[in-house]
């Protein structure tokens, strides 16, 4: 049978200052979905490893097995698929984990169908995958999962939640090329709905204003590849200072990685995990093992990653048939 394997990578989302319209690829980790494609006219999960058993199989109720759905119905398909997904990433750990698994089979499943659907269109369906996974269809872990790179999500008019057919402009940030990430995942689930839950409403207009010279100042500082302007540009005033105690020992891990040279600190969309950039993988490495050392004293079990901002996106693997 004919079948495509597809690599779709964790995202950063927020990127400290820009809550919703900020986000980026890394390298690792990422999820894999086998898609075969099937003559009977279902989308049927016939294995998911890696997610110790906690993820629907009812392709219904599952983000990737949703978004194959929304993608047959939208080409008008009378043939199914059936999907491998392999979790190679926690969830609910603030790395996209359900938008990786989403991109992964909608490429796969896009690849199938000879490339029907346009990026716009399949990132309309992973915006619905999202809304059922999260309760919101925040575009800042599918856009970068989708086009790779660091990502601006600039909505509509409308406001920051899309309606089918009123879709961001995705806009591709330069990176310089010494820009390095580290993240690492305490190992604690912060369910993103419960993390958007603790939000208040409104923004002090003092905050706002920081806010808002912050992200002006991060896009122009990747633009004109200034460090120092990049580093004055990652802090949010409005998001962390509401969601850091959802994060075991937060403000001893950003003072471990801005002692070890990190150009910025934050949590990694809505957290567990928290990301530092820096501008060498060595740099990189001692962050990880600055932050490390706080969770490791505290028993806190973790995992750190260290990347270049993916700007490949997500990568077919493998075909058959
Ligand atoms: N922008 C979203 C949030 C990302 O912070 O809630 C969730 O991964």
């Amino acid at each position: 049978m004919k079948s495509v394997t597809v690599f779709a990578p964790a995202t950063v989302a927020n990127v400290a200052c820009g809550f919703d319209i900020f986000g980026f690829a890394v390298h690792e980790p990422g999820d894999v979905a086998k898609v075969t494609l099937c003559d009977k006219p279902v989308v049927e999960i016939t294995s998911i490893t890696g997610d110790g058993g906690k993820l629907p199989k009812s392709a219904a109720k599952n983000t990737a097995g949703f978004a194959a759905i929304r993608y047959l119905e939208t080409i008008q398909s009378d043939r199914g698929v059936a999907i491998e997904l392999h979790k190679k990433m926690p969830l609910s750990s603030g790395l996209g984990s359900s938008a990786a698994s989403a991109i992964a089979v909608l490429v796969a499943i896009n690849t199938l169908f000879g490339n029907r659907l346009t990026k716009h269109e399949l990132l309309g369906i992973a915006l619905q995958a999202e809304k059922l996974a999260c309760g919101s269809a925040h575009a800042d872990n599918v856009a970068p999962a989708l086009f790779g790179g660091f990502v601006l999500i600039h909505p509509s008019d409308s406001g920051l939640t899309f309606k089918e057919n009123e879709l961001p402009d995705i806009v591709d940030l330069p990176v310089p090329t010494a820009l390095h990430c580290t993240i690492i995942h305490p190992q604690v689930e912060v369910r993103t709905a419960d993390a958007r839950n603790v939000l208040s409403p409104n923004v002090p207009l003092k905050h706002a204003v920081r806010q808002w010279a912050n992200t002006a100042g991060l896009v122009a500082g990747l633009f004109r590849s200034d460090f120092a302007l990049i580093s004055r540009s990652l802090n949010d005033y409005v998001i962390e200072p509401q969601r850091a105690r959802l994060i075991p020992h937060f403000y001893k891990m950003k003072q471990a990685a801005i002692e070890s040279g990190a150009l910025g600190c934050s949590i990694s969309g809505s957290g567990p995990s928290v990301f530092a950039l820096s501008q060498s993988a060595f740099e990189a490495q001692k962050i990880g093992q600055a932050m490390q050392i706080v969770l490791s004293d505290h028993g806190i079990a973790n995992q750190v990653y260290i990347s270049k901002i993916n700007t490949v996106g997500p990568q077919i693997i493998a075909r058959e048939g």
